[in-house]
């Protein structure tokens, strides 16, 4: 497949143009300069030139540039636009955070759209005061963590969950280490307010500890009080969460080719493959050729957290997308190509790649067997 032009090449060896030409010409073959060449025939002319073959072999990161300059050539600091912060609830067993995920999506559905019907597609987005907020809906440090294992940066906020009534706990903990360690800003919410043994103050004293001082402590930490079961004080979450958004000045550039982060994939029967993306920059539409993990396609459709159709979706907007030529896994990047062609390139080369891996462990192991009877 064509991945490189003799001109790009070139460049990226530091070698002249003429002279690559004149390499290929010695082995038989007339190309001009904006000639396209293959895998193979790239790796053996940097050969020549005592190149290792991987640095020129495929370089994924400036064949997705690529496909993203013309947006980015276009794109100025105007283009940059407020874009909602995402948001993922993490804390201890039991603490609440799916009653208080379900307590802020009903509540939000409810006042919206009567008897709207929500769809699980892993992440849903709420709003309050024409402002959006998007959640990611595998709470937990497990997500967390594998995406973040992966490179992939999709939190802007964690709302660490204690439990008013049993306090900082283990896991309570690791969330904050999870937290910190990326750099992502916390909001507590003290939950179970309701129960009568809550004890709040116990629960600010226990995370002075971490350096989380609420805000009427001195501190600069926010704390909010709430209850998923009476859905007591979920507005004023809300209300923190884009004061703190508002703070961080969140941005992301609509009008770039998209890259995005699988945040759940799915094989479904009828449809095939299924995916949700959190688009974290450009605009995702109906027909892009879109590359995955080593999976590629278009995308055929797309549906929001409410089950309806979109042809659209700009940055921190999750939707649910089929088109996809398998599975790709959570946390993997997906991005928007110049074309088909392209996001095959891309995908199957990855895949390559992950064959070449298995192989060489294979291999390895095999070796070591044979020593292991010798
Ligand atoms: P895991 O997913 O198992 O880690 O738990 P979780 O953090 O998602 O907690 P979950 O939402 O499942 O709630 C645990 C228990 O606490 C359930 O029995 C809830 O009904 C209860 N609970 C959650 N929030 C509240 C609350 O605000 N008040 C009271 N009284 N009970 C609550
Ligand atoms: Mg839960």
């Amino acid at each position: 497949s064509d991945v490189i032009t003799v001109a790009e090449l070139a460049k990226r060896m530091g070698v002249k143009g003429k002279d690559l030409i004149k390499e290929l010409m010695r082995q038989g073959t007339m190309v001009t300069i904006n000639h396209p060449l293959d895998f193979e025939t790239a790796a053996i002319l940097a050969s020549e030139f005592n190149y290792e073959v991987e640095n020129v072999a495929f370089d994924e990161e400036t064949l997705l540039e690529h496909s993203s300059v013309k947006g980015a050539e276009e794109a100025s600091a105007d283009d940059l636009k407020t874009r909602p912060p995402v948001v993922t609830i993490m804390g201890h067993v039991d603490h609440g955070k799916t009653s208080l995920l379900d307590a802020i999506r009903t509540a939000n559905v409810t006042a919206g759209e009567a008897g709207g019907i929500t769809q699980h597609i892993g992440a849903y987005d709420v709003e309050l005061d024409g402002k959006k907020i998007t959640f990611l809906d595998t709470p937990g440090h497990e997500a967390f963590t594998a995406m973040r294992a992966r490179g992939a940066k999709v939190t802007d906020i964690v709302i660490l969950v204690v439990a008013a009534d049993d306090g900082v706990m283990p896991q309570t903990r690791e969330a904050i280490n999870h937290a910190k360690a990326a750099g992502v800003p916390i909001i507590v919410a003290i939950n179970k307010m309701d129960k009568p043994n809550a004890t709040p103050d116990k629960v600010r004293q226990g995370l002075t500890e971490f350096g989380l001082v609420s805000e009427d402590w001195g501190g600069d930490t926010i704390f909010v009080e709430v209850s998923a079961k009476l859905h007591t004080n979920l507005d004023r979450l809300l209300e923190m969460i884009l004061l703190q958004a508002e703070v961080m000045d969140l941005k992301a550039n609509p009008t770039k080719r998209v890259r995005g982060i699988i945040v759940e994939a799915r094989l479904d029967k009828g449809r095939g493959p299924v995916v949700t993306v959190l688009v974290q920059e450009g605009t995702l539409k109906i027909g892009d050729p879109i590359v995955a993990g080593t999976h590629y396609g278009r995308v055929r459709s797309m549906i929001n957290d409410r089950g309806e159709r979109v042809d659209a979706a700009g940055p921190s907007f999750p939707v649910e997308v089929t088109g996809l030529s398998g599975v790709p896994d959570a946390g993997d990047m997906f991005h928007a190509v110049e074309d088909e062609k392209t996001a095959k390139d891309v995908a199957q080369h990855r895949a390559q790649k992950l064959r070449e891996t298995e192989l060489a462990r294979t291999s390895k192991v095999s070796l070591e067997q044979l020593f292991a009877r010798i």
